[in-house]
Protein backbone atom coordinates (compact mmCIF):
# COMPACT_ATOMS: atom_id res chain seq x y z
CA UNK A 1 0.00 0.00 0.00
CA UNK A 2 1.44 2.92 -0.73
CA UNK A 3 1.69 6.58 1.25
CA UNK A 4 -0.80 7.66 -0.65
CA UNK A 5 -3.25 5.43 0.36
CA UNK A 6 -2.75 5.37 3.80
CA UNK A 7 -3.23 8.85 3.87
CA UNK A 8 -6.14 8.71 1.79
CA UNK A 9 -7.46 5.57 4.42
CA UNK A 10 -6.61 7.84 6.99
CA UNK A 11 -8.60 10.79 5.30
CA UNK A 12 -11.47 8.93 5.24
CA UNK A 13 -11.30 7.26 9.27
CA UNK A 14 -10.69 10.70 10.37
CA UNK A 15 -13.93 12.31 8.29
CA UNK A 16 -15.97 12.95 12.17
CA UNK A 17 -13.97 14.07 14.42
CA UNK A 18 -14.64 14.61 17.91
CA UNK A 19 -15.07 17.91 19.48
CA UNK A 20 -12.16 17.61 21.75
CA UNK A 21 -9.40 18.12 18.51
CA UNK A 22 -11.25 21.93 18.24
CA UNK A 23 -11.35 22.62 21.88
CA UNK A 24 -7.18 21.90 21.72
CA UNK A 25 -6.92 24.17 18.67
CA UNK A 26 -9.10 26.92 19.73
CA UNK A 27 -6.75 26.96 23.38
CA UNK A 28 -3.62 27.08 21.41
CA UNK A 29 -5.07 29.81 19.27
CA UNK A 30 -5.15 31.72 22.41
CA UNK A 31 -1.69 32.27 21.94
CA UNK A 32 -2.87 34.38 18.55
CA UNK A 33 -4.98 36.00 20.61
CA UNK A 34 -2.51 37.60 23.41
CA UNK A 35 -0.28 38.13 20.24
CA UNK A 36 -2.85 40.63 18.11
CA UNK A 37 -3.63 42.02 21.41
CA UNK A 38 -0.27 42.68 23.11
CA UNK A 39 1.01 44.36 19.50
CA UNK A 40 -2.40 45.88 18.57
CA UNK A 41 -2.78 47.63 21.75
CA UNK A 42 -0.33 50.42 22.03
CA UNK A 43 -1.14 52.60 19.29
CA UNK A 44 -4.39 53.56 21.76
CA UNK A 45 -2.21 53.51 24.65
CA UNK A 46 0.60 55.88 23.64
CA UNK A 47 -1.57 58.66 24.04
CA UNK A 48 -2.35 58.29 27.36
CA UNK A 49 1.06 57.04 28.91
CA UNK A 50 2.31 60.46 26.90
CA UNK A 51 0.06 62.19 29.47
CA UNK A 52 1.63 60.08 31.87
CA UNK A 53 5.22 60.38 31.29
CA UNK A 54 5.55 62.98 28.51
CA UNK A 55 6.76 60.83 25.08
CA UNK A 56 9.51 62.74 22.85
CA UNK A 57 8.74 60.60 18.96
CA UNK A 58 12.25 58.84 19.38
CA UNK A 59 10.40 57.33 22.71
CA UNK A 60 7.44 56.52 21.75
CA UNK A 61 8.60 54.30 18.72
CA UNK A 62 10.83 52.40 21.33
CA UNK A 63 7.67 52.25 23.72
CA UNK A 64 6.38 50.57 20.47
CA UNK A 65 8.84 48.56 19.22
CA UNK A 66 9.92 47.06 22.27
CA UNK A 67 7.24 44.29 21.72
CA UNK A 68 8.61 43.94 18.75
CA UNK A 69 12.29 43.16 20.26
CA UNK A 70 11.10 41.15 22.88
CA UNK A 71 9.52 39.43 19.77
CA UNK A 72 12.02 38.41 18.05
CA UNK A 73 14.18 36.93 21.16
CA UNK A 74 11.56 34.60 22.29
CA UNK A 75 10.85 33.70 18.18
CA UNK A 76 14.75 32.91 18.58
CA UNK A 77 14.22 30.68 21.43
CA UNK A 78 10.52 29.28 21.36
CA UNK A 79 10.98 26.88 18.81
CA UNK A 80 13.88 24.91 20.50
CA UNK A 81 12.40 25.09 23.96
CA UNK A 82 9.42 23.67 22.02
CA UNK A 83 11.35 20.83 21.04
CA UNK A 84 13.22 20.75 23.96
CA UNK A 85 10.50 20.89 26.46
CA UNK A 86 7.72 19.92 24.90
CA UNK A 87 4.85 22.13 23.69
CA UNK A 88 2.26 22.18 26.59
CA UNK A 89 4.82 23.07 29.28
CA UNK A 90 6.12 25.97 26.90
CA UNK A 91 2.65 27.40 26.49
CA UNK A 92 1.62 27.14 29.96
CA UNK A 93 5.46 29.03 30.98
CA UNK A 94 3.87 32.16 28.62
CA UNK A 95 1.15 32.35 29.72
CA UNK A 96 2.45 33.13 33.02
CA UNK A 97 5.22 35.25 31.44
CA UNK A 98 1.72 36.94 29.64
CA UNK A 99 0.09 37.22 32.83
CA UNK A 100 3.21 38.81 34.98
CA UNK A 101 4.00 40.82 32.43
CA UNK A 102 0.66 42.34 31.66
CA UNK A 103 0.71 43.28 35.22
CA UNK A 104 3.83 44.64 35.09
CA UNK A 105 2.88 47.10 32.50
CA UNK A 106 -0.10 48.17 33.80
CA UNK A 107 1.82 49.03 37.23
CA UNK A 108 5.18 50.11 36.03
CA UNK A 109 6.21 53.58 38.07
CA UNK A 110 8.87 54.74 35.35
CA UNK A 111 9.47 54.91 31.61
CA UNK A 112 12.18 52.39 31.91
CA UNK A 113 9.89 49.82 33.73
CA UNK A 114 7.51 49.59 31.25
CA UNK A 115 9.76 49.66 28.18
CA UNK A 116 11.45 46.85 30.65
CA UNK A 117 8.30 45.37 30.57
CA UNK A 118 7.11 45.61 26.93
CA UNK A 119 10.01 43.36 25.87
CA UNK A 120 9.54 40.47 28.48
CA UNK A 121 5.78 40.25 26.90
CA UNK A 122 7.39 40.69 23.81
CA UNK A 123 9.06 37.51 24.34
CA UNK A 124 5.94 35.61 25.32
CA UNK A 125 4.39 37.62 22.33
CA UNK A 126 7.23 35.62 19.82
CA UNK A 127 7.12 32.34 21.67
CA UNK A 128 3.48 32.96 20.88
CA UNK A 129 3.67 32.84 17.56
CA UNK A 130 6.17 29.74 17.21
CA UNK A 131 3.83 27.14 19.50
CA UNK A 132 0.17 28.31 18.64
CA UNK A 133 0.83 27.20 15.18
CA UNK A 134 3.42 23.81 16.04
CA UNK A 135 0.56 22.85 18.48
CA UNK A 136 -2.41 23.03 16.63
CA UNK A 137 -1.01 21.54 12.99
CA UNK A 138 0.78 18.54 15.38
CA UNK A 139 -2.26 17.75 16.57
CA UNK A 140 -5.23 18.66 14.02
CA UNK A 141 -6.38 15.88 11.48
CA UNK A 142 -4.56 16.50 7.81
CA UNK A 143 -8.02 17.17 6.22
CA UNK A 144 -8.71 20.06 8.36
CA UNK A 145 -5.33 20.89 9.56
CA UNK A 146 -6.00 24.37 7.25
CA UNK A 147 -9.21 25.48 8.76
CA UNK A 148 -7.55 24.57 12.12
CA UNK A 149 -3.97 26.62 11.92
CA UNK A 150 -6.18 29.65 10.16
CA UNK A 151 -7.75 29.56 13.98
CA UNK A 152 -4.06 31.05 15.33
CA UNK A 153 -4.64 34.13 12.42
CA UNK A 154 -8.15 34.56 13.26
CA UNK A 155 -7.56 34.85 17.27
CA UNK A 156 -4.63 37.47 16.03
CA UNK A 157 -7.22 39.42 14.24
CA UNK A 158 -9.33 38.94 16.69
CA UNK A 159 -6.97 40.13 19.62
CA UNK A 160 -6.47 43.57 17.31
CA UNK A 161 -9.93 43.98 17.78
CA UNK A 162 -10.43 43.37 21.38
CA UNK A 163 -7.17 45.62 21.78
CA UNK A 164 -9.37 48.69 20.12
CA UNK A 165 -12.36 48.05 21.88
CA UNK A 166 -10.38 48.20 25.20
CA UNK A 167 -8.94 51.16 24.10
CA UNK A 168 -12.68 52.60 23.38
CA UNK A 169 -13.52 51.60 26.67
CA UNK A 170 -10.97 52.81 28.72
CA UNK A 171 -10.44 55.68 27.01
CA UNK A 172 -12.78 58.20 29.01
CA UNK A 173 -11.49 61.32 30.09
CA UNK A 174 -12.89 60.70 33.77
CA UNK A 175 -10.08 57.71 33.65
CA UNK A 176 -7.73 60.68 32.83
CA UNK A 177 -4.05 59.33 32.96
CA UNK A 178 -4.26 55.93 34.38
CA UNK A 179 -6.62 54.68 31.36
CA UNK A 180 -3.45 53.22 29.55
CA UNK A 181 -2.58 51.06 33.22
CA UNK A 182 -5.87 49.26 32.26
CA UNK A 183 -5.09 48.63 28.47
CA UNK A 184 -2.16 47.12 28.85
CA UNK A 185 -3.58 45.44 32.21
CA UNK A 186 -6.36 43.53 30.23
CA UNK A 187 -3.86 41.18 28.71
CA UNK A 188 -3.89 39.24 31.55
CA UNK A 189 -7.41 37.91 31.01
CA UNK A 190 -6.71 36.23 28.18
CA UNK A 191 -3.51 34.68 29.58
CA UNK A 192 -5.82 33.23 32.45
CA UNK A 193 -7.61 31.76 29.46
CA UNK A 194 -4.62 30.32 27.89
CA UNK A 195 -3.10 29.01 30.69
CA UNK A 196 -6.21 27.44 32.79
CA UNK A 197 -7.00 25.45 29.10
CA UNK A 198 -3.67 24.47 28.31
CA UNK A 199 -3.48 23.28 31.63
CA UNK A 200 -5.97 20.48 30.72
CA UNK A 201 -4.70 19.34 27.58
CA UNK A 202 -2.20 17.02 26.72
CA UNK A 203 1.28 17.26 24.62
CA UNK A 204 1.54 17.12 21.35
CA UNK A 205 1.29 13.34 20.27
CA UNK A 206 4.31 13.99 17.92
CA UNK A 207 6.43 15.77 20.13
CA UNK A 208 5.53 12.08 22.45
CA UNK A 209 6.89 9.73 19.82
CA UNK A 210 9.70 11.91 19.26
CA UNK A 211 10.71 11.70 22.69
CA UNK A 212 9.92 7.99 23.09
CA UNK A 213 6.73 8.11 25.22
CA UNK A 214 4.56 5.96 22.96
CA UNK A 215 2.47 5.15 25.55
CA UNK A 216 1.32 8.26 26.55
CA UNK A 217 0.98 9.45 22.56
CA UNK A 218 -0.88 6.77 21.97
CA UNK A 219 -3.45 7.34 24.41
CA UNK A 220 -3.36 11.23 23.12
CA UNK A 221 -4.36 10.50 19.49
CA UNK A 222 -6.87 7.85 21.08
CA UNK A 223 -8.61 10.80 22.24
CA UNK A 224 -7.82 13.13 19.12
CA UNK A 225 -9.04 10.20 16.32
CA UNK A 226 -12.37 9.15 16.58
CA UNK A 227 -12.41 5.70 14.32
CA UNK A 228 -8.76 3.99 15.14
CA UNK A 229 -5.99 5.08 12.97
CA UNK A 230 -4.09 5.27 15.56
CA UNK A 231 -2.05 3.05 14.90
CA UNK A 232 -1.39 4.25 10.95
CA UNK A 233 -0.51 7.56 12.34
CA UNK A 234 1.83 6.25 14.49
CA UNK A 235 3.60 4.27 12.27
CA UNK A 236 3.67 6.94 9.97
CA UNK A 237 5.36 9.44 11.73
CA UNK A 238 7.66 6.57 13.54
CA UNK A 239 8.71 5.98 10.10
CA UNK A 240 9.64 9.40 9.59
CA UNK A 241 11.55 10.75 12.68
CA UNK A 242 13.40 7.43 11.96
CA UNK A 243 14.75 7.94 8.53
CA UNK A 244 16.01 11.35 9.89
CA UNK A 245 19.54 12.09 11.01
CA UNK A 246 19.73 13.18 14.66
CA UNK A 247 20.52 17.12 14.65
CA UNK A 248 19.47 20.74 15.12
CA UNK A 249 20.30 24.03 14.02
CA UNK A 250 22.68 22.67 11.41
CA UNK A 251 20.01 20.41 10.24
CA UNK A 252 18.48 23.84 9.02
CA UNK A 253 21.33 23.96 6.28
CA UNK A 254 20.83 20.60 4.94
CA UNK A 255 20.50 20.26 1.28
CA UNK A 256 16.61 19.00 1.60
CA UNK A 257 15.71 21.27 3.98
CA UNK A 258 16.41 24.64 1.70
CA UNK A 259 13.56 24.66 -0.16
CA UNK A 260 11.35 24.47 2.66
CA UNK A 261 13.59 26.81 4.72
CA UNK A 262 13.61 29.63 1.68
CA UNK A 263 9.69 29.38 1.27
CA UNK A 264 9.60 30.10 5.32
CA UNK A 265 11.49 32.96 5.45
CA UNK A 266 10.51 34.85 2.23
CA UNK A 267 6.90 34.64 3.17
CA UNK A 268 7.92 35.68 6.67
CA UNK A 269 10.13 39.11 5.54
CA UNK A 270 7.02 39.48 2.38
CA UNK A 271 4.43 38.97 4.79
CA UNK A 272 5.83 42.37 6.88
CA UNK A 273 7.70 44.59 3.67
CA UNK A 274 4.34 44.52 1.95
CA UNK A 275 2.90 46.66 4.51
CA UNK A 276 -0.05 45.16 6.87
CA UNK A 277 0.44 46.74 10.04
CA UNK A 278 1.93 50.24 8.53
CA UNK A 279 -2.12 50.31 6.92
CA UNK A 280 -3.40 49.42 10.39
CA UNK A 281 -0.99 51.62 12.00
CA UNK A 282 -1.85 54.34 9.26
CA UNK A 283 -5.95 53.86 9.33
CA UNK A 284 -6.94 56.36 11.43
CA UNK A 285 -4.85 59.05 9.72
CA UNK A 286 -5.90 58.04 6.51
CA UNK A 287 -9.44 58.47 7.74
CA UNK A 288 -9.04 61.86 9.35
CA UNK A 289 -7.64 63.00 6.20
CA UNK A 290 -10.88 62.42 4.17
CA UNK A 291 -12.25 64.70 6.42
CA UNK A 292 -14.45 62.04 8.98
CA UNK A 293 -14.36 63.06 12.31
CA UNK A 294 -13.17 62.07 15.47
CA UNK A 295 -15.65 59.61 16.24
CA UNK A 296 -16.41 58.59 12.63
CA UNK A 297 -12.13 57.43 12.38
CA UNK A 298 -12.77 55.77 15.36
CA UNK A 299 -15.42 53.42 14.38
CA UNK A 300 -13.81 53.49 10.63
CA UNK A 301 -10.40 51.72 12.42
CA UNK A 302 -12.79 49.22 14.67
CA UNK A 303 -14.47 48.61 10.98
CA UNK A 304 -11.19 47.85 9.33
CA UNK A 305 -10.57 45.44 12.24
CA UNK A 306 -13.72 43.87 11.83
CA UNK A 307 -13.00 43.08 7.92
CA UNK A 308 -9.40 41.45 8.78
CA UNK A 309 -11.44 39.29 11.23
CA UNK A 310 -14.33 38.93 9.03
CA UNK A 311 -12.17 37.74 5.78
CA UNK A 312 -9.94 35.53 8.00
CA UNK A 313 -13.08 33.97 8.76
CA UNK A 314 -13.93 33.64 5.19
CA UNK A 315 -10.70 31.89 4.24
CA UNK A 316 -10.66 29.19 7.29
CA UNK A 317 -13.51 27.84 5.31
CA UNK A 318 -11.88 28.11 1.71
CA UNK A 319 -8.41 27.13 2.65
CA UNK A 320 -9.10 23.31 3.08
CA UNK A 321 -10.97 23.43 -0.38
CA UNK A 322 -9.22 25.75 -2.73
CA UNK A 323 -5.94 25.25 -1.18
CA UNK A 324 -2.99 27.11 -0.01
CA UNK A 325 -1.53 28.80 -3.36
CA UNK A 326 -5.09 29.89 -4.85
CA UNK A 327 -5.79 32.08 -1.62
CA UNK A 328 -1.96 33.40 -1.71
CA UNK A 329 -2.15 34.38 -5.34
CA UNK A 330 -5.34 36.06 -5.34
CA UNK A 331 -5.25 37.35 -2.32
CA UNK A 332 -1.36 38.73 -2.86
CA UNK A 333 -2.77 39.89 -6.44
CA UNK A 334 -5.47 41.87 -4.58
CA UNK A 335 -2.82 43.80 -2.16
CA UNK A 336 -0.84 44.94 -4.98
CA UNK A 337 -3.12 46.14 -7.00
CA UNK A 338 -4.35 47.96 -3.80
CA UNK A 339 -0.90 49.55 -2.42
CA UNK A 340 -0.84 50.79 -6.15
CA UNK A 341 -4.58 52.16 -5.52
CA UNK A 342 -3.44 53.81 -2.51
CA UNK A 343 -0.28 55.47 -3.66
CA UNK A 344 -1.99 57.56 -6.28
CA UNK A 345 -4.83 58.13 -3.70
CA UNK A 346 -1.89 60.47 -1.99
CA UNK A 347 -0.21 61.56 -5.42
CA UNK A 348 -3.60 62.87 -6.83
CA UNK A 349 -3.93 66.53 -5.15
CA UNK A 350 -6.27 66.67 -2.19
CA UNK A 351 -7.92 63.24 -0.37
CA UNK A 352 -11.10 64.77 -0.05
CA UNK A 353 -13.96 63.87 -2.24
CA UNK A 354 -14.26 61.08 -4.48
CA UNK A 355 -10.42 60.53 -4.23
CA UNK A 356 -10.51 60.23 -0.39
CA UNK A 357 -13.57 57.58 -0.51
CA UNK A 358 -11.13 55.31 -3.51
CA UNK A 359 -8.35 55.66 -0.93
CA UNK A 360 -10.67 54.59 2.21
CA UNK A 361 -11.62 51.26 -0.43
CA UNK A 362 -8.02 50.70 -1.40
CA UNK A 363 -7.46 50.61 2.43
CA UNK A 364 -10.23 47.96 3.18
CA UNK A 365 -9.90 45.89 0.53
CA UNK A 366 -5.96 45.64 1.27
CA UNK A 367 -6.97 44.38 4.49
CA UNK A 368 -9.42 41.96 3.22
CA UNK A 369 -6.74 40.45 0.44
CA UNK A 370 -4.11 40.37 2.89
CA UNK A 371 -6.72 38.40 5.39
CA UNK A 372 -7.67 35.62 2.89
CA UNK A 373 -3.99 35.45 1.91
CA UNK A 374 -0.09 36.31 3.25
CA UNK A 375 -1.83 36.88 7.08
CA UNK A 376 -3.26 33.42 7.54
CA UNK A 377 -1.39 31.36 4.91
CA UNK A 378 1.81 32.45 6.31
CA UNK A 379 1.64 31.02 9.79
CA UNK A 380 0.22 28.00 8.81
CA UNK A 381 2.33 27.10 6.46
CA UNK A 382 5.93 27.54 8.57
CA UNK A 383 4.06 24.96 10.59
CA UNK A 384 3.31 22.51 8.20
CA UNK A 385 6.71 22.60 5.82
CA UNK A 386 9.26 21.30 8.06
CA UNK A 387 10.66 18.10 9.07
CA UNK A 388 9.15 16.95 12.54
CA UNK A 389 13.15 16.50 14.05
CA UNK A 390 13.73 20.36 13.55
CA UNK A 391 10.06 21.55 12.78
CA UNK A 392 9.96 24.09 16.13
CA UNK A 393 13.77 25.28 15.08
CA UNK A 394 13.24 26.01 11.98
CA UNK A 395 9.27 27.27 13.15
CA UNK A 396 11.10 29.71 15.05
CA UNK A 397 13.12 30.40 12.43
CA UNK A 398 11.15 31.40 10.09
CA UNK A 399 8.93 33.74 12.89
CA UNK A 400 12.49 35.93 13.50
CA UNK A 401 13.02 36.79 10.65
CA UNK A 402 8.99 37.71 10.62
CA UNK A 403 9.49 39.66 13.39
CA UNK A 404 12.77 41.45 12.53
CA UNK A 405 10.94 42.66 8.91
CA UNK A 406 7.97 43.88 11.44
CA UNK A 407 11.08 46.00 13.43
CA UNK A 408 12.41 47.42 10.38
CA UNK A 409 8.86 48.55 8.73
CA UNK A 410 8.41 49.98 12.00
CA UNK A 411 11.53 51.74 12.39
CA UNK A 412 11.86 52.99 8.83
CA UNK A 413 8.27 53.32 6.85
CA UNK A 414 7.87 56.75 8.75
CA UNK A 415 11.09 58.32 7.63
CA UNK A 416 10.78 57.29 4.41
CA UNK A 417 7.28 59.07 3.31
CA UNK A 418 8.66 61.91 5.55
CA UNK A 419 11.49 62.08 3.08
CA UNK A 420 9.72 60.67 -0.19
CA UNK A 421 6.02 61.35 0.67
CA UNK A 422 3.03 58.85 0.57
CA UNK A 423 2.49 57.77 -2.67
CA UNK A 424 5.80 56.83 -2.86
CA UNK A 425 6.23 55.04 0.18
CA UNK A 426 3.11 52.97 -0.59
CA UNK A 427 4.00 52.35 -4.10
CA UNK A 428 7.25 51.31 -2.61
CA UNK A 429 5.35 48.14 -0.54
CA UNK A 430 3.48 47.62 -3.69
CA UNK A 431 6.98 46.74 -5.45
CA UNK A 432 7.49 44.64 -2.10
CA UNK A 433 4.22 42.97 -2.42
CA UNK A 434 4.71 42.22 -6.27
CA UNK A 435 7.87 40.70 -5.69
CA UNK A 436 5.82 38.48 -3.11
CA UNK A 437 3.38 37.20 -5.82
CA UNK A 438 5.92 36.26 -8.24
CA UNK A 439 7.86 34.33 -5.02
CA UNK A 440 4.56 32.37 -4.32
CA UNK A 441 3.88 31.62 -7.68
CA UNK A 442 7.64 30.28 -8.39
CA UNK A 443 8.46 28.93 -4.55
CA UNK A 444 5.54 28.30 -2.56
CA UNK A 445 4.44 24.31 -2.88
CA UNK A 446 0.59 23.36 -2.03
CA UNK A 447 0.29 21.51 1.51
CA UNK A 448 -3.92 21.00 1.20
CA UNK A 449 -4.97 17.83 2.63
CA UNK A 450 -1.64 15.91 2.86
CA UNK A 451 0.12 14.75 6.28
CA UNK A 452 2.93 16.33 7.59
CA UNK A 453 4.63 13.25 6.97
CA UNK A 454 3.81 13.24 3.33
CA UNK A 455 4.69 16.72 2.73
CA UNK A 456 8.22 15.67 4.25
CA UNK A 457 8.57 12.60 1.80
CA UNK A 458 8.33 15.25 -1.07
CA UNK A 459 10.50 17.43 0.03
CA UNK A 460 13.01 14.92 0.41
CA UNK A 461 12.32 13.30 -2.99
CA UNK A 462 12.60 16.29 -4.60
CA UNK A 463 16.11 17.11 -3.00
CA UNK A 464 17.16 13.65 -4.38
CA UNK A 465 15.79 14.00 -7.67
CA UNK A 466 16.89 17.62 -8.33
CA UNK A 467 20.95 18.60 -8.67
CA UNK A 468 20.81 21.60 -6.24
CA UNK A 469 17.68 21.15 -4.35
CA UNK A 470 18.21 24.85 -3.48
CA UNK A 471 17.29 25.56 -6.90
CA UNK A 472 15.44 22.94 -8.77
CA UNK A 473 12.61 23.29 -6.18
CA UNK A 474 9.66 23.71 -8.76
CA UNK A 475 5.51 24.90 -7.12
CA UNK A 476 3.59 21.38 -6.99
CA UNK A 477 0.79 22.49 -9.04
CA UNK A 478 -0.87 19.33 -9.56
CA UNK A 479 -3.58 19.46 -6.27
C1 LIG B 1 -0.29 38.69 10.76
C2 LIG B 1 1.01 39.39 10.88
C3 LIG B 1 0.97 40.48 11.92
C4 LIG B 1 -0.20 41.40 11.65
C5 LIG B 1 -1.48 40.64 11.54
C6 LIG B 1 -2.62 41.52 11.12
O1 LIG B 1 -0.50 37.91 11.86
O2 LIG B 1 2.03 38.48 11.18
O3 LIG B 1 2.18 41.18 11.91
O4 LIG B 1 -0.30 42.38 12.65
O5 LIG B 1 -1.36 39.59 10.60
O6 LIG B 1 -3.81 40.83 10.99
Amino acid sequence: MSLTDSVNQLLDAERDHGGYVYAMALVAAFNGLLFGFDTGVISGALLYIEDSFGLSTFLEQVVTSSVLVGAILGAATGGRLADRFGRRRLTLAGAVVFFVGSLGMALSPSLPMLIGWRIVVGVAVGVASVIGPLYISETAPPDIRGSLGFLQQLMITLGILLAYVVNYLFAPSFLEVIGWRWMLGFGAVPAVALGVGMYFLPESPRWLLEHDRTEEARDVLTRIREHGAVEEEIEEIREVSETEAKGGLSDLFEPWVRPALTVGIGLAVLQQVSGINTILYYAPTILSNIGLGDIASLFGTVGIGVVNVVMTAVALLLVDRVGRRPLLLVGVSGMTVMLGLLGLGFYLPGLSGVIGYMTLASMILYVAFFAISLGPVFWLMISEIYPLRIRGTAEGTASVFNWAANLLVALTFLSLINRFGEALGFWTLGVFSLVALVFIYFRVPETMGRSLEEIEADLRDSAIVGPDSGTSEAPDSSE
